[in-house]
């Protein structure tokens, strides 16, 4: 088995991407690993120096300033909050940009924002992007799973003088359900898939050969479960956001893409329960948990300690009980 992946499931992506995204790559511009993390890994390990920065708009993906540290870079984050849609604007990007800036990594739609960009806006960054010389890593993870009518568009699409600047970084977990299959890809410039599928060689070798055979079903096969899933999706997104805007004290942000909401809950900060103290997004999420039996990731592991991210990737029975059991839990706050 090749290490960047069976030539099926290589021809599978090839498909794909010109046909979803009227993108044209060949094998070689294409390197499969267990996982979008995996490739996103490897990509930090053949791409970054010591002493190279990587623009991350934040909030951001937990993996994504470990990955560029561990590879020795330093990450430089361009914050973002509600009143600009968690959207970095082409300001923040060129004011970010510095002769040291290796690359940008963007993620549209976005964990753990739910955020979107639409075509304009991310001509508008990718302008940025042609007037400088760094690469551009877009993670389209959660490219099908988008609402309101709005349409993905990566900044190869948009900027297509970008191509030999960007590698694009999707997989399987997420459209597909299929998280612990462990198939993700990257398609990008030769000399860094080579690099990548290098690296790769010395550490895990190929993807597992069967969830590789998997995915060439799953990309080849019909896709209307993927549309029924998206329309769940969706409901139970404006279920959430609209529960959650009617909680006293919460403000949540109509995410328009992934499976996530970001709700700013620092209304509540400096509240307590029986004498103890809710300071910041980790100890929200731990009265929660421990009080109200619901899971939520504090804010401050995306970077945003005025938040906390949930997930709708679960029933809407197990949303309504969740949104309830928040409610109660909030109202005993003093
Ligand atoms: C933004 C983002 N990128 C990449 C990944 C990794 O996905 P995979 O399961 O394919 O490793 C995730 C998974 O949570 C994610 O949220």
């Amino acid at each position: 088995m090749p290490v960047g992946g069976a030539d099926d499931l290589k021809d599978a992506i090839i498909a794909k991407m010109k046909k979803d995204h009227g993108l044209e790559y060949s094998r070689d511009e294409i390197s499969v690993a267990c996982g979008a993390k995996h490739s996103l890994y490897n990509i930090s390990q053949a791409l970054i120096q010591e002493g190279d920065e990587v623009i991350i708009p934040a909030p951001y993906w937990v993996s994504y300033p470990d990955q560029v540290v561990l590879a020795g870079g330093t990450p430089v984050f361009i914050e973002t909050d509600e009143a600009s849609a968690f959207k970095i604007t082409p300001a923040q990007l060129e004011q970010a940009i510095t002769p040291k800036t290796k690359a940008l990594i963007l993620n549209s739609p976005c964990n753990p924002t739910g955020t979107s960009y639409s075509f304009e806006e991310m001509k508008a960054l990718g302008e940025v992007c042609l007037k400088h010389d760094f690469m551009v890593i877009s993670d389209d993870i959660y490219e099908r799973l988008i609402y309101d009518g709005l349409v993905f568009n990566n900044i190869v699409q948009v900027v297509p003088e970008l191509k030999s600047r960007v590698v694009v970084v999707n997989g399987v977990s997420k459209t597909y359900a299929m998280t612990g299959w462990r198939i993700g890809y990257a398609c990008g410039p030769k000399e860094l898939i080579s690099a990548m599928t290098k690296l790769q060689s010395q550490s895990t070798s190929n993807a597992t050969s069967v969830a590789q055979k998997a995915s060439v079903e799953a990309l080849n096969g019909p896709q209307d479960v993927v549309n029924d899933m998206i329309k769940q999706f969706e409901k139970r997104r404006t279920y959430i956001v609209s529960r959650l805007n009617s909680m006293l004290g919460v403000s949540c942000f109509n995410s328009t893409g992934a499976f996530y909401v970001f709700p700013n809950f620092s209304s509540l900060y400096g509240k307590s329960f029986e004498g103890k103290l809710i300071n910041n997004s980790s100890d929200f999420a731990a009265y929660l948990l421990g009080n109200a039996k619901v899971a939520l990731v504090p804010g401050i592991a995306f970077g945003a300690d005025n938040y906390a991210r949930l997930s709708y990737a679960c029933s809407m029975e197990n949303i309504e009980k969740g949104m309830d059991r928040i409610e109660e839990a909030i109202k005993l706050l003093k």
